[in-house]
C-alpha cells in the first residue's frame, strides 16, 4: 500500500496509513449521535420539507456556488457546491496542475497537501462540497476528460482519491464523481457502459469503494452515461445495492448536472437523493403525480431526505466557519502549486542535454506558441482561473541569471535556430483539442471563444505542433520538447529526431517556474506516467468517441498491452531521472492479513532525486482468467547522491482477490501461486518473490 512517507528510523521509511487521513471530518463522526439527531429532526418535517431537500436551487450558480436543500424556515442550512477536481472555481483561486499530473508525482502525501489546499480554498470562497475528485478510470487515453482524472490503474487511482479526499475533508465534504463509468466524453450523455460483475468490481468501482469506505467521502456524484442500458441516475444496483448496502455509504448522492436525472419515481426509487442543478425531474409537481399514482412512497422520500440530512448534521453545516479570502492563492498555496508541478513531469528521453547550466555564454531559443499561452487544461466545468500564471517563457525568463534566452513563435523561421545551444520547443494539446464537451454555441452564448474538447480520435499531435517540432529539430543544435495535454500522446513519429522530452501536462498557475526548477536541475524530474504511452493507436483497443455502447472487460491499458505482448512507447509507471537508482535486497514477511515488503533503493548517481517503487503482483496457477500484472503498492522516497534506504510497503491479502458473480462467491481468496514483482516501472522489475496459498497457510516458494 502506498502512504505518506513516514521516516521510522534513519533508514528506513514506511508508508503510515493514519498519517494521510489526519483531519479527515468524514472520519471522526460519531454515527450514533448523529442518528438520534436526523431522526429527531425528520419527526418534525413535513413531507413537503423532505422534498425540498431533495434538488438544486439555482440553474446557474451564484459567485461559483451552486446551492441544494436550503430551509430557512426550520433552520436547514444549504450545501454550497463548488467545482472541481484542480482548485476551486469560483473567481480567481489556485489552479494546481490537473490530476492526472498529481498522480504522476505517485505522491500521496502530496496530493492529500493538494486537497485541503484546495478544500481551505473552496470553504473560503463560502462553498461547503468540493465537486471533486474525479475518479473515472482511464480506459483509453483518448478520452476528453483524462486530464481530471487520476491513472489508468484502479489501485493507483484509489490511493490519490484516498489522500485528495482526506486532504479536503479537513474543511469541506467532497464528492468522487462520476459514478460510474463515465469515460467516453462526447456520447456520455447516451452511452451505455456495457459491463460484467467481475471487471465492474475488479476494474472499475474498486477506488470508488475505497474513497467511501477508507476516506469516508460525504457525497458522490453520479454519471451521466448508462451502465448495462440504464441511466447511472437511476440505477439501483449502483445507487444503493452497491453503494448503499455493499459498501455502507453514509453520504448522500446527487447527480450530474441537468442530464443527469432522467425520471421522477425511478430515480428516486434507485436512491438518487439530490438533482442537480435545480428540480427538473424533482418539481413538486412531479412528484406528487408520482406519490399520487403509487410510484412513489413518503417512506422513500423520507429515506432520501435522511441521507441528505444525515451529513448536514454530521458536518455541523450550519456552524461552520469560512476561512478567510486570503488563503486563496496565498504564498503557501502558490509554492505548494509549483511543488506540484515539479514533482509531476516525467521525463521521457534525456540523450545528455538535461539539466541545463545557467551558464555565462549559453544561449537558448524557446519556441512554440504555446511558450507564451496560459495553458491550465479544460474549460469544462474544472476551469479554473489564477490571478496570474506563470508561462513556460516567463518562468525560463524569471530563473536565468547567466544565459540568454530569445523567443521564437511558431510561425517565425527558424534557419537562426543552429546558432543557438539548444531549443526548448513547448508544444502539445490545448483545451480546443481535449476536455469536457462544450458545444460551440454554448461558449459563444458564455461569451467564450470556439472551445470544444471533447475525445480526441487519434493520440498524435495536431499537424502544426508536429511540424513545428521536426522544423526546430532539423535547424537546432539540441532539441528539447516539452509537452502538454492532458493524457497520452503519440510521439513515435518525431521521437528520434529530438534530444530529450519531458511531459509537462497542464501544469497549472505555477508551471513556468517548475518548468525552469526542473529544466535548470534544481530539482530532478521523479514523475512516472500514470498511462501507457503506446508507440501507435493500433496497440490499443477499438476506439470510436461517437459509439453509443462500449464493451469493458479487465483488459485495457498496461493490462492490455501486457496481455497482447505489445511493446508500448513508454509503459505505465515509466520515468527517467537526472540520476541513477538501484533496487535489492527485497524481503518479505508475512503478517496476518498482509504482506510486509523491504527493499533497499540506493542513489547510484551524482545528483539528488527521488524515486518510485511500484509493487506489481502477478497470479500463477489460477483456475480464472488473469491480467499478466497489477499494481498494488507503491511508495516515492527521496534520496541524496550514494544515499540507500529501505523503503517497506504493505501488501494486504484482501488485494489479492478476484470477484466471481457465480453462486455470489464474490470476493476470492483463490489458493494458487503469487508472484510479487517490484521495480521502477511495469516494464522493469528486476525483484521478485513468490509464494504459494495453498486455501489455508501461506509457503515462500
Ligand atoms: C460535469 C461535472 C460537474 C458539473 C457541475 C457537469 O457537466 O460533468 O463534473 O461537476 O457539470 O459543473
Amino acid at each position: 500500500m502506498s502512504w505518506q512517507s513516514q521516516p521510522t528510523n534513519k533508514s528506513v521509511l514506511a508508508f503510515n496509513k493514519n498519517k494521510i487521513h489526519e483531519g479527515n471530518k468524514g472520519l471522526a463522526i460519531d454515527h450514533g449521535k448523529v442518528e438520534v439527531k436526523v431522526d429527531e429532526l425528520l419527526s418534525s418535517m413535513t413531507l413537503q420539507q423532505k422534498i425540498n431537500q431533495l434538488r438544486g436551487l439555482q440553474v446557474q450558480p451564484i459567485d461559483g456556488l451552486y446551492y441544494a436543500g436550503g430551509d430557512d424556515e426550520i433552520g436547514i442550512p444549504p450545501f454550497k457546491m463548488v467545482d472541481g477536481p484542480r482548485g476551486a472555481r469560483a473567481g480567481k483561486a489556485t489552479a494546481f496542475p490537473v490530476a492526472i499530473a498529481r498522480a504522476a508525482s505517485f505522491d500521496v502525501g502530496l496530493e492529500r497537501r493538494v486537497g485541503f489546499a484546495m478544500g481551505l480554498e473552496v470553504a473560503a470562497k463560502g462553498g461547503n462540497v468540493i465537486l471533486a475528485p474525479t475518479i473515472n478510470l482511464l480506459r483509453h487515453p483518448g478520452w476528453g476528460r483524462a486530464q481530471e482524472t487520476y491513472s489508468e490503474d484502479p489501485f493507483h487511482m484509489g490511493a490519490m482519491s484516498v489522500a485528495f479526499i482526506s486532504g479536503a475533508q479537513n474543511h469541506v465534504l467532497t464528492s468522487p464523481k462520476h459514478f460510474a463509468l463515465n469515460n467516453l466524453e462526447i456520447t456520455r450523455f447516451e452511452l451505455s457502459a456495457n459491463i460484467d460483475e467481475r471487471t465492474l468490481h475488479e476494474v472499475y468501482l474498486p477506488h470508488f469503494k475505497r474513497s467511501v469506505q477508507e476516506a469516508a467521502a460525504g457525497s458522490v456524484m453520479s454519471a451521466y452515461n448508462k451502465v448495462n442500458g440504464v441511466y447511472c441516475g437511476e440505477h439501483p444496483v449502483l445507487l444503493t445495492d452497491i453503494l448503499r448496502d455493499d459498501w455502507g455509504f453514509k453520504g448522500f448522492v446527487e447527480s450530474d448536472w441537468f442530464l443527469g436525472t432522467r425520471s421522477t419515481a425511478e430515480a428516486i426509487n434507485a436512491g438518487m437523493d439530490i438533482e442537480m442543478p435545480a428540480g427538473f425531474r424533482y418539481t413538486d409537481e412531479k412528484i406528487q403525480d408520482a406519490l399520487d399514482n403509487g410510484e412513489l412512497s413518503s417512506e422513500i422520500i423520507h429515506h432520501n431526505a435522511r441521507h441528505v440530512l444525515y451529513q448536514k448534521i454530521a458536518w455541523n453545516l450550519g456552524e461552520m466557519v469560512t476561512p478567510d479570502e486570503a488563503v486563496v492563492e496565498c504564498e503557501e498555496h502558490i509554492s505548494l502549486a509549483r511543488e506540484a508541478a515539479e514533482s509531476s513531469f516525467v521525463l521521457l528521453k534525456n540523450d545528455n542535454v538535461l539539466p541545463l547550466q545557467d551558464d555565462a555564454g549559453i544561449r537558448i531559443a524557446v519556441v512554440g506558441d504555446l511558450a507564451e499561452t496560459i495553458n491550465l487544461g479544460d474549460r469544462g466545468s474544472s476551469f479554473v482561473t489564477s490571478s496570474k500564471v506563470s508561462t513556460p517563457l516567463q518562468g525560463l525568463r524569471a530563473y536565468i541569471k547567466n544565459a540568454e534566452i530569445e523567443f521564437f513563435n511558431s510561425g517565425d523561421d527558424f534557419q537562426g535556430l543552429a546558432k543557438f545551444d539548444v531549443s526548448i520547443v513547448v508544444a502539445g494539446l490545448t483545451y480546443i483539442d481535449e476536455g469536457e464537451f462544450i458545444p460551440t454555441q454554448q461558449q459563444e452564448s458564455e461569451g467564450g471563444d470556439l472551445a470544444r474538447g471533447g475525445d480526441r480520435e487519434f493520440l498524435a499531435l495536431p499537424e502544426l505542433q508536429r511540424s513545428l517540432i521536426e522544423k526546430v529539430a532539423k535547424a537546432s543544435n539540441k532539441t528539447v520538447v516539452l509537452l502538454e495535454g492532458g493524457s497520452a500522446i503519440q510521439v513515435s513519429d518525431w521521437l528520434a529526431s529530438v534530444d530529450a522530452l519531458m511531459m509537462v501536462w497542464y501544469p497549472g498557475r505555477e508551471g513556468g517556474s517548475a518548468i525552469a526548477n526542473v529544466l535548470f536541475g534544481d530539482v530532478a524530474p521523479s514523475g512516472k506516467l500514470p498511462v501507457s504511452f503506446p508507440l501507435s493507436m493500433n496497440q490499443l483497443m477499438e476506439w470510436d468517441v461517437h459509439a453509443l455502447e462500449v464493451n469493458h472487460d479487465l483488459l485495457h491499458g498496461y493490462r492490455y498491452l501486457d496481455h497482447h505482448g505489445h511493446e508500448p512507447q513508454f509503459p505505465y509507471g515509466f520515468g527517467l531521472s537526472y540520476t541513477t537508482f538501484t533496487l535489492d535486497a527485497l524481503q518479505v514477511e508475512k503478517d496476518s492479513g498482509s504482506f510486509r515488503l523491504v527493499v533497499s533503493v540506493t542513489n547510484t548517481g551524482t545528483v539528488a532525486g527521488a524515486e518510485v517503487v511500484q509493487l506489481y503482483v502477478e497470479c500463477l496457477e489460477s483456475n480464472v482468467f488473469r491480467v499478466p500484472r497489477e499494481l498494488k503498492g507503491f511508495g516515492k522516497v527521496n534520496l541524496e547522491p550514494g544515499e540507500t534506504i529501505d523503503i517497506e510497503l504493505e501488501l494486504v491479502d484482501a488485494d489479492l482477490k478476484y470477484f466471481e458473480p457465480a453462486n455470489n462467491k464474490g470476493w476470492v481468496l483463490e489458493a494458487c501461486r503469487y508472484n510479487f514483482q517490484i521495480g521502477t516501472s511495469s516494464r522493469d522489475l528486476p525483484l521478485s518473490s513468490s509464494w504459494k496459498f495453498d486455501g489455508e497457510d501461506w509457503q515462500p516458494i
